[in-house]
């Protein structure tokens, strides 16, 4: 078992290097890391450099993933993967995402020379945020081998196809399978910021995560028609923006009156944007999350039909695409009770949740057992550069992911 003051240790060298990377970013004022990015590709250098200092073997993937690799003493033992994302949303944190890479290659370097039965594998997604391309989890869907040809194919707002994206960084999407995790992988860890305010709310630092709330994205465009802002009288216009106003009210009543449903209309881009033009065409993403994936199916239908009709009624043409719909996903029952314990192990009384955001575990999950923990969000705020972290909650989840790792090196998983 590692020292206390080793842990503590190292515990700081997380915070400094989830700073570190913050300063990896594709704009100059702000942490803004979005797929295959400049931001990205000078994490990567700094992950591989210290990733190698530790003796891991290093690769990035074709999906733009960087897969630090620590062999095990036993073949059949299999790996254990840990992993989270090094993407993030615009003007963001320091932590979400980026402290799962960081832990997980913290707790190969606490184990120093010491090696398990098993190797560990640490990934760090390129993509769990979905912002670049308006899909996410393009990391994590990579490596279960779930990327086909028409993801490939989607563009980026300047108009530039995924598959582009992944030749210009210097990566080959012909290799796209050998991403693919390998049948000896036995389990998947992702340790990540709660980013909401439960586990602050009743005292307790670490949580343990049951199940991840199923999302629903969309993309409507709303198209009328520009004309002079000062000679066209209102109820000539086909104001695109008015539209999708509209739109939006309905989308906030919608949730308000749906018992624990979340939606969010987040992006809206009009055109041309000037502000002696009427609006002529605006595109707006549509955000739906729900415990239960039939009310939240039922809802976002309802929304986009609601679109259509408030474009009919106004004179406008309204296009509406689905692009993400993802069933709730529950963590495997058996590495969740040993998350439990192994917080136990480090004096934290577990405590069981759910997860509204979403998580490069609930694609993992479809191919291997998967849990995550949770390290409690000071303010429960996240999505925001004032996004932070007790220092005490990362030394309890470095002592925890300890004890997991010896657990899961003494009960194999029936897998
Ligand atoms: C990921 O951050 C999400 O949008 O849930
Ligand atoms: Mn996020
Ligand atoms: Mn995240």
């Amino acid at each position: 078992m590692l020292q206390l003051g080793i842990v503590s240790e190292l515990a700081r060298a997380v915070i400094e290097r989830c700073h570190a990377i913050a300063g990896f970013s594709d704009h100059p004022s702000n942490i803004t890391r979005l797929f295959l990015g400049e931001g990205m590709r000078a994490c990567h250098t700094y992950l591989t450099a210290w990733m190698n200092s530790v003796g891991m073997q290093v690769d990035i993937d074709a999906a733009g993933n960087v897969r630090g690799f620590c062999p095990g003493t036993d073949a059949s033992a299999g790996s254990i993967l840990i992993g989270s994302h090094l993407d993030s949303v615009p003007n963001a944190g320091a932590y979400d995402g980026v402290l799962g890479v960081v832990l997980g290659i913290s707790l190969v370097e606490g184990l120093a020379e010491r090696r398990l039965p098993f190797s560990i594998e640490v990934i760090g997604f390129s993509d769990e945020e979905g912002v670049r391309f308006g899909v996410p989890f393009i990391g994590s869907r990579a490596v279960i081998g779930d990327l086909d040809r028409e993801t490939l194919q989607i563009r980026d707002r300047t108009s530039m196809p995924l598959e582009r994206v992944i030749r210009d960084f210097g990566l080959d999407p012909a290799r796209l399978r050998d991403a693919v995790v390998s049948s000896s992988a036995r389990a998947y860890l992702e340790f990540h910021i709660e980013q909401g305010p439960v586990l602050e709310s009743i005292g307790v630092p670490l949580g343990v995560v049951e199940a991840i709330l199923g999302q629903s994205r969309a993309s409507l465009t709303f198209i009328g028609r520009a004309n002079h802002a000062g000679t066209t009288p209102m109820q000539l216009r086909q104001d695109a923006l008015c539209a999708a106003a509209e739109w939006i009210t309905h989308v906030e009543n919608a949730a308000n009156s749906t018992q624990g449903l979340v939606a969010t209309v987040g992006k809206l881009e009009a055109k041309p944007g000037a502000s002696n033009v009427v609006p002529g065409e605006v595109t707006a993403s549509l955000d739906v999350r729900h415990a239960v994936d039939s009310v939240r199916t039922r809802v976002i239908e309802e929304l986009l039909q609601a679109a259509h009709e408030i474009g009919r009624r106004r004179g406008l043409q309204v296009e509406s695409r689905v692009v993400v719909d993802q069933r709730a996903v529950s963590m495997d029952r058996e590495l969740t009770h040993i998350c439990e314990r192994a917080l136990e192990r480090a004096g934290v009384r577990p405590h069981r949740m759910t997860s509204g955001a979403g998580h490069d575990a609930m694609i993992v999950a479809r191919r291997l057992p998967a849990a995550m923990i949770f390290l409690r969000s000071p303010g429960g705020i996240s999505h925001h550069p004032d996004e932070t972290v007790h220092e005490e909650d990362i030394t309890l989840a470095l002592r925890a992911g300890i004890h997991l790792l010896e657990e899961l090196s003494t009960c194999p998983l029936h897998t």
